[in-house]
C-alpha cells in the first residue's frame, strides 16, 4: 500500500492508472477507521481492481462549536488497517494541501441538506458536498462506495453526482451491525455498557416499522409515534427526530403509497451520545 500527501501526486496516479484501464474505486473517510468503513473497503474491492482510501478530517464540514480538534486521529492504527484490508492507495493528505491559502470556493447543497442532520448542523452539507467533489477530482474513480449509515449524506452525495454530471458511480454499502442490532459508528466506544444493551432500542424500532408498514399501516406518522414511543419508554433514550422520507427524493413523508419505498430516520440520544440509525422499507 503506498501513502500519498499530496493531491497532485494522487492525481497523477490515478490518471495513469486510468491510462492502464485499471477500474479504481474510493471509499471516503475521516479515519479512526472501524468495521463499519472496512465493509466500504471490502465491497470497493469486489467492484475494482484498485482501492483507494481517503483519510482526511474535513474543517469545512465541522460547525465552530464542534469536536474538529478533539476528531480521533489514530493514523498508524489506520495505515495498519487500510493495508490489511487490501487498500492499495492511501490518501492521506495535511488541510493545507486541500484548503490552501486563498481557497475560497464552496458548493451550495439545496433544500436535501437542510432538513434531519442539516438542521442541527447548519453548513455541514456544504463541507461534506464541497470535500467529496475535491476528493472525486484528485483521486478519480470509477465508483465511490459510501455508507447507508448516513443516509442523508449518501443522498446529498447522489444529488450531487446527478446534478453536476459527475461520472462517477456511487455504491451503498448495507450497514454493519453489531449482534444486538446496534449499528457500528465511531460514536459506539462513547456508550456505557448498559447504554449499549438499552441501544438496541433503534434497531427493534426499525423492524417494529418495517412490519407496520408489511401490515398495510399507510399512515406513516402514526408508525412514526409508535416508534418513538417505543424508543421513549426505555430510559437511557430520548428521540431526537424519527421521520420517514421518501427513499427517491428523501422528502419528508407523512402517508405511504403501496408499493412505493421509503427510509425510516432515526436520531436518538443514548445518555449523552446522539445515534443515528436508518433502514430503507416498502410499503
Ligand atoms: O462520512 C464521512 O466520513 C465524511 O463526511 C466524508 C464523506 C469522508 C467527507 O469528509
Amino acid at each position: 500500500m503506498q501513502i500519498i500527501n499530496e493531491p497532485e501526486q494522487m492525481q497523477a496516479i490515478a490518471e495513469k492508472l486510468r491510462l492502464n484501464r485499471q477500474l479504481l474505486a474510493v471509499v471516503m473517510t475521516m479515519g479512526a477507521l472501524h468495521e463499519g468503513h472496512l465493509s466500504l473497503v471490502k465491497l470497493a474491492r469486489e467492484r475494482a481492481g484498485t482501492v483507494i482510501l481517503t483519510i482526511f478530517v474535513n474543517p469545512t464540514q465541522f460547525g465552530a462549536n464542534e469536536d474538529l480538534h478533539r476528531y480521533p486521529r489514530p493514523f498508524e492504527q489506520d495505515v495498519a488497517l487500510a493495508k490489511s484490508a487490501g487498500v492499495d492507495y492511501l490518501f492521506a493528505p495535511e488541510a493545507g494541501s486541500i484548503y490552501p491559502e486563498h481557497y475560497q470556493t464552496t458548493l451550495q447543497c439545496g433544500a436535501i441538506a437542510e432538513q434531519f442532520e442539516g438542521q442541527q448542523r447548519p453548513g455541514h452539507f456544504n463541507g461534506v458536498a464541497t470535500i467529496v467533489t475535491k476528493l472525486f477530482n484528485i483521486t478519480k474513480p470509477h465508483t465511490a462506495i459510501f455508507g447507508e449509515k448516513d443516509a442523508q449524506q449518501l443522498a446529498i452525495i447522489r444529488r450531487l453526482v446527478a446534478d453536476l454530471n459527475l461520472d462517477v458511480s456511487v455504491v451503498a454499502a448495507p450497514i454493519v451491525r453489531e449482534t444486538n442490532g446496534l449499528a457500528v459508528s465511531s460514536r459506539n466506544i462513547y456508550l456505557s455498557s448498559h447504554e449499549r444493551i438499552a441501544a438496541d432500542v433503534l434497531y427493534r424500532g426499525l423492524c417494529h416499522a418495517e412490519q407496520r408498514l408489511a401490515e398495510g399501516e399507510l399512515n406513516l406518522q402514526k408508525i412514526v409515534a409508535e416508534v418513538a414511543e417505543m424508543i421513549n419508554s426505555v430510559p437511557e433514550c430520548r428521540t431526537d427526530y424519527v421521520n420517514f422520507v421518501d427513499e427517491e427524493s428523501f422528502a419528508l413523508a407523512e402517508r405511504a403509497d403501496a408499493g412505493k419505498e421509503y427510509r425510516l430516520l432515526l436520531a436518538v440520544f443514548c445518555g449523552s451520545v446522539r445515534l443515528l440509525d436508518n433502514r430503507k422499507m416498502s410499503a
